[in-house]
């Protein structure tokens, strides 16, 4: 397994937003370890630079940008910035994202507006600024990283909701548009996973039950190291309760 998640990443360029914590960390550690290039991006500069440099002392390859996904000019320059650095993009996982539960009519407008540009405007701009890269270098990746709240509703998540299932709908749209051009693009459906997420986010499930960033790496390796003519369209990963 692991010299086939080797080969298979090894040297593959991948842009990972939302790569200063939680999942995005994760996976641009987990992604560097099976021999990807990973170019990391988030607005917490300090927090980017302390992976790069853990993933360049284990002897791999990864650098970083300061951005924020909200800005379409930003997203669009920090493209040129991967290709000026790798001259390629084979992955991309929009991983950047920001949540609010609460009542809807206690939603505050920015917090709206902060999920919407995030999670959703955000990955979408930035689909379309590597988008003839990602074709160039086919078979590649676009992985967007929704949730189980972009397949079921819940309350007081109506606007996170509302994101996600846009971004799941995205999603399967552009996975069938790209199939022709060889890029696979996948929606990453997880249920609660232990991060920072949960510092702004009212928790549906005790901690105790949410699955760790490492468990979400490695659904997230199983797409990419499968074969490129394989499509999973949403994969859908939950906690589950072992009894000891
Ligand atoms: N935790 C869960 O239970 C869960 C479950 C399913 C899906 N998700 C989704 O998983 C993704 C990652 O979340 P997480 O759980 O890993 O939480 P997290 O630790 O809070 O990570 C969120 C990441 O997004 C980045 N980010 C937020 N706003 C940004 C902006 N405007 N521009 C650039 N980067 C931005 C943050 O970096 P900076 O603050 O440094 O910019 C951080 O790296 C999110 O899309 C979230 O919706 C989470």
């Amino acid at each position: 397994m692991e010299a086939q998640t080797s080969e298979t990443l090894r040297d593959r360029v991948a842009l990972v937003t939302g790569a200063s914590s939680g999942q995005g960390r994760a996976f641009a550690l987990g992604l560097a370890r099976a021999g990807a290039r990973v170019f990391a991006v988030a607005r917490r500069e300090e927090l980017l630079r302390s992976l790069v440099t853990g993933i360049c002392d284990s002897g791999g390859d990864a650098a970083y940008h300061v951005a924020d996904v909200r800005s379409v000019p930003a997203v669009f320059d920090l493209v040129d910035v991967v290709l000026a650095r790798y001259r390629r993009i084979d992955i991309l996982i929009n991983a950047a994202g920001i949540g609010f539960r609460a009542p809807f009519a206690e939603l505050k407008r920015s917090e709206i507006e902060e999920m919407l540009a995030t999670d959703l405007a955000g990955a979408i701009y930035l689909t379309q600024a590597a988008l003839s890269s990602l074709v160039k270098s086919a078979p590649s990746d676009v992985v967007n990283v929704a949730s189980i709240a972009g397949l079921e509703g819940f309350a007081e998540g109506s606007v996170y909701c509302a994101v996600k299932h846009g971004l799941v709908g995205f999603t399967r749209a552009l996975a069938q548009e790209l199939k022709p051009d060889g890029v696979r693009v996948t929606a990453l459906c997880s249920g609660s996973v232990d991060t920072e997420f949960f510092d702004r986010f009212r928790p549906t499930t005790e901690r105790s039950l949410r699955l760790t960033p490492e468990d979400v790496v490695s659904v997230l390796l199983a797409v990419l190291t499968s074969p490129p003519h394989v499509l999973f369209g949403e994969v859908v990963v939950r906690p589950r309760v072992v009894r000891s």
